[in-house]
């Protein structure tokens, strides 16, 4: 059956904040761990509707720096699953590789225990030049410390002579981010009746968002059908406010970049208003200020890439070739 692309939006990209897994502990009398274990085993039920779906991109919350404010047991618990699940994830290393899964861990990995950031960097790595669906997973995120991070890598930037003050815009900053390899999610469902977001991608907000009652592992297909329903009355107003968003983007930059050339003009004491060749300079600059942002990502992507390096455990680090 031929589907109308304008009545049937396609969503590409969920967003999950997987809340109530406590509430349901002791809704159903078990551990609180054994809550946050069938949390998981949602998480993996979620991912094959995904699939199933067509949905080639999903990220979750599933640890926010936050938590870490939680007792020592149960961080130690969540540590514990997530080691556990990222292991048996690294055995079973070519379902990943027969699907095409990309898996991202975003977040401050610095924070995590030593071997929780082994194997998620194993996982990372391993999957990083997969293409067809992409798992970020966001542990020791929160949406303000990536703005703050961003900042500071943005900060570095002009500190290294890569990029210029002015810039600076919008579009740098998300470069920055955790996220940057991300489209902003089409829509992001949160779980367990709470109607916030809890710091997670704030700056990413354009997107549907989808308040559902029912705690994360009683999630089940036909919410997240009813979810997917929801996107498709809503996009609309989405995608114009996206338009919108991007249209304003274009003017900020357009409107830095001709600041920028009068000043220069005038340092060469040319009349802006006079001159013939105000649009050329106009180009040429954006031209320039263009490649100074390629360069500067570049180099991020580059110590990026170094950092993860450097989390790899040993028994992998031996088995990358040397160049
Ligand atoms: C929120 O419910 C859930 C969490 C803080 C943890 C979510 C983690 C998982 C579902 C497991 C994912 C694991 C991996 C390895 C990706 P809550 O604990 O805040 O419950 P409450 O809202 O009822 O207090």
């Amino acid at each position: 059956m031929r589907q109308n692309p304008k009545l049937w939006a396609h969503a590409k990209h969920i967003a999950f904040i997987m809340d109530g897994n406590r509430r349901y502990a002791r809704k159903s009398s078990i551990d609180r761990q054994e809550g946050h274990l069938q949390g998981f085993n949602k998480l993996a039920e979620t991912l094959q509707w995904c699939l199933d779906l067509g949905i080639t991109e999903v990220t979750v919350y599933a640890f926010s720096i936050e938590n870490f404010k939680r007792s020592k047991d149960e961080v130690d618990g969540l540590m514990h699953l997530a080691r556990q699940k990222f292991e048996k994830l690294l055995e079973e290393k070519n379902e990943i590789m027969k699907h095409g899964v990309c898996i991202r861990v975003l977040g401050d990995l610095t924070l995590l225990p030593k071997d929780v950031q082994e194997v998620v960097a194993d996982a990372m790595y391993i999957s990083r030049n997969n293409t067809r669906a992409i798992l970020n997973v966001c542990m020791a995120y929160t949406a303000r410390h990536e703005i703050t991070n961003a900042f500071k890598e943005v900060s570095w930037g002009v500190s290294k002579g890569l990029l210029k003050p002015s810039d600076i815009s919008e579009e740098v900053l998300e470069k920055c981010f955790y996220t940057s390899h991300s489209p902003d999610p089409d829509l992001l469902i949160r779980t367990s009746g709470e109607v916030r977001l809890s710091d997670f991608l704030l700056w990413q907000h354009y997107s549907v968002l989808a308040f559902v009652e029912v705690l994360w592992p009683e999630y089940s297909i036909w919410h997240f059908f009813q979810g997917i329903l929801y996107y498709q009355m809503n996009q609309k107003q989405v995608q114009l406010a996206r338009d919108k968003r991007d249209a304003l983007r274009l003017e900020a930059i357009l409107e830095s970049d001709k600041t920028e050339v009068v000043k220069m003009l005038s340092e060469e004491n040319k009349c802006p208003e006079e001159t013939a060749i105000l649009p050329q300079r106009i180009a040429e600059y954006a031209a320039q200020r263009q490649k100074r942002i390629t360069n500067f990502v570049e180099t991020l992507d580059a110590k990026r890439t170094q950092q993860l390096l450097n989390m790899l455990p040993a028994r992998t680090m031996s088995e990358i070739p040397t160049s």
